[in-house]
């Protein structure tokens, strides 16, 4: 399975909008084609978004257009700008969009072809890494996984919201490719249904055993004994340890503590905000009340009806037993344990 590929001058995202029914790729040849599948989750993930954001800086860059390596810059700069607000609460989007105008910025060339050259090189570099970095994740987390595991995870965190391999499903991965027979049970995650669309998908694709639960089944599950442990995703981690991720993955820490699981957050360093001090300071994305009042196209509410659609929560550093990175398992004090793997 590829969540996306640079081919011929174009990004290739497959439209997760259509999953598990219709495997339909879309072909983005402008910047704002990438935006467009950003806002609407045809493209998804915090990992995912960064990615698929720095090749639409490329593609939003017309070497030809530009006479000056000022420019060029400038072009760059504007596009970034309007990459950067397609969805708020994942760092990674901006993160990447940084990398790359610092990495722009940082050139010596002046001819706009060799720039635009230097982005696309940039663009893969990002690609490349963010698969190395959830082999590496997966491998870190997978030790903390007991064989026979039974793991309940939220949203989709797996090949398709990164590069490939995935971060939270990465370890399900690892786990798996290292002989653990461990099981899934995936959250449906309403309104979206990434856990019952996505999640069960990637795990049927590998034969890795996953059972699908609306939402609100999680305490009972637990209750009777059904779930190990809890592993997640993140949008973007402060540097307390407070996490953002899908909404609903707070319930579900409140949870875990109440039955006495531990619940891990899987994610990239890229992911840690080092700028905020604590998750209050995170934005929440709220999204369209549709997304709500209606399923599958169909209203399933009464027409005018208030609703509040945020699409991620804040789940607060206490509730996380672990936030498994590329480079190492940190432990609570988070502060000191994540600024320590950054150095
Ligand atoms: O709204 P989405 O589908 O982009 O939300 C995705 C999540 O919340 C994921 O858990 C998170 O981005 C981590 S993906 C490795």
């Amino acid at each position: 399975m590829e969540t996306m590929r640079w081919e011929s001058d174009t990004l290739v995202l497959l439209d997760q909008t259509r999953l598990p029914l219709e495997l339909k790729y879309i072909y983005c040849r402008d910047h704002h084609q990438v935006a467009e599948a950003i806002r609407n989750l045809r493209v998804r993930g915090a990992p995912a978004i960064g990615v698929a954001a720095a090749y639409g800086l490329v593609l939003g860059v017309d070497a030809a257009r530009c006479s000056t390596r000022r420019e060029f810059l400038e072009r760059a700069r504007e596009v970034a700008g309007e990459l950067a607000l397609t969805r708020p609460t994942a760092v990674n989007l901006s993160w990447a969009l940084r990398r790359m105008l610092d990495r722009l910025e940082n050139a010596p060339e002046s001819d706009p072809g060799a720039l635009r050259g230097i982005l696309l090189a940039e663009a893969h570099a990002i690609f490349v890494e963010d698969l190395e970095t959830n082999r590496a994740i997966g491998r870190f987390g997978q030790e903390l996984i007991p064989s026979g595991a039974r793991i309940l995870t939220h949203c989709n965190a797996g090949a398709l919201a990164t590069a490939g391999y995935g971060t939270a499903l990465g370890v399900v991965r690892a786990a798996t490719a290292a002989g653990k027979k461990v099981s899934v049970f995936a959250s449906e995650t309403r309104p979206l249904l990434q856990g019952a669309r996505l999640t069960t998908w990637e795990m049927l694709q590998e034969k890795i055993p996953v059972t699908l639960i609306a939402d609100n089944m999680a305490a009972s599950l637990m209750a009777r004994g059904g779930v190990d442990l809890v592993i997640v995703g993140a949008d973007r981690i402060a540097a307390n340890g407070d996490v953002a991720n899908k909404i609903g993955t707070y319930g579900l820490a409140v949870l875990a503590e109440a039955h006495g699981l531990p619940f891990y957050v899987a994610a990239p360093l890229s992911t840690v905000d080092f700028s905020l001090a604590e998750g209050g300071q995170i934005p929440i994305e709220e999204r369209d009340p549709a997304e709500v009042t209606h399923l599958a196209g169909r209203s399933v509410a009464p027409p005018g009806v208030r609703v509040w659609n945020p699409a991620f929560d804040v789940t607060p550093a206490r509730l996380v037993t672990a936030v498994i990175t590329e480079r190492g398992v940190a432990y609570p004090p988070y502060g000191e344990s994540l600024a320590r793997l950054c150095k």
